[in-house]
């Protein structure tokens, strides 16, 4: 499949503006347009809710280009929209700013990590369809667990939302799964945001990376993602140096010199 990237003409004429908001992962700066942020991918990787540190050289940059990549690839395989605009250097989003749902969608192809510490499901098992599960984004509250219920009661979402969400998060569960497959990889699982855009318009944001991943090499079912940092079983710069040329066909070392667009 060759390289998606963004090269929309919308970002012309765009500059950086204040930091809106400093995330574990990211930066989001405004920008001179009303309507657009320009999202940074730092290099700081963080575990068990900021309790676990460490700074990973090429992390932002392989998270920004995959996550470009990804995105693009389900508004194209799987009819979703997402937030992006543009790349503007292989670390920086140009993005549409949304109003970011607090329901953290995360879609289970494989039971691991939460699901089997709540349910004492075994690691490993094969789920027989997609589980879709949400969670309320609080930091403070460690990202609970939720239903409908709660979400309409406090307000987080509309019932139209949770029906949106869910079903977005099936279409693009088809199309990561084969994505990933075809990689000889095995989408366990993920989570997924998603922001309103103009009051009554959904679009997938946030970043779709081997962060908010769990990925196992098929047969060997070696972790590919940041289950290797959570859990200290290797280098987690070398683990996404070579989860990116899995995917782009080509080293990290040899990537089109930083700008992509
Ligand atoms: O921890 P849990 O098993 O619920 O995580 C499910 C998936 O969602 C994992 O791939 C994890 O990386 C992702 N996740 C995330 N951010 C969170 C919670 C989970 O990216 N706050």
């Amino acid at each position: 499949m060759p390289e998606l990237h963004y090269t929309t003409p919308d970002h012309a004429g765009v500059t950086q503006g204040p930091l809106l908001h400093e995330g574990k992962a990211k930066k989001v700066f405004a920008t001179n347009r009303d309507d657009l942020v320009w999202i940074h991918f730092k290099d700081d990787a963080t575990a068990f809710n900021g309790v676990k540190r460490a700074n990973i050289g090429d992390k932002g940059a392989v998270n920004a280009r995959i996550s470009a990549h990804l995105l693009r690839h389900m508004e194209t395989a799987a009819g979703v929209p997402s937030h992006m605009v543009a790349e503007l250097s292989e670390r920086d989003h140009l993005c549409k700013k949304v109003d970011i749902i607090p329901v953290e969608v995360v879609v289970r192809n494989v039971a691991a990590g939460s699901l089997c510490r709540r349910l004492g499901i075994e690691q490993g098992r094969v789920l027989p369809r997609p589980l879709v599960e949400f969670f309320y984004k609080s930091d403070e509250l460690n990202d609970p667990l939720i239903n409908d219920e709660n979400a309409l009661m406090f307000g987080w979402a509309e019932a139209w939302e949770l029906a949106y969400l869910r079903a977005a998060a099936l279409k693009v569960n088809e199309a990561l799964v084969a994505f990933w497959d075809e990689l000889d990889v095995t989408l366990v699982d993920y989570k997924l945001e998603f922001g309103r855009w103009h009051g009554n318009q959904i679009l997938l944001a946030d970043e779709i990376t081997p962060d908010g991943s769990r990925l196992w090499e098929k047969g060997t079912q070696k972790s590919l993602d940041k289950d290797v940092f959570r859990k200290d079983i290797g280098d987690l710069g070398d683990t996404y140096r070579a989860l990116f040329a899995r995917v782009f066909g080509h080293d990290f070392a040899e990537r089109a010199g930083g700008a992509a667009v």
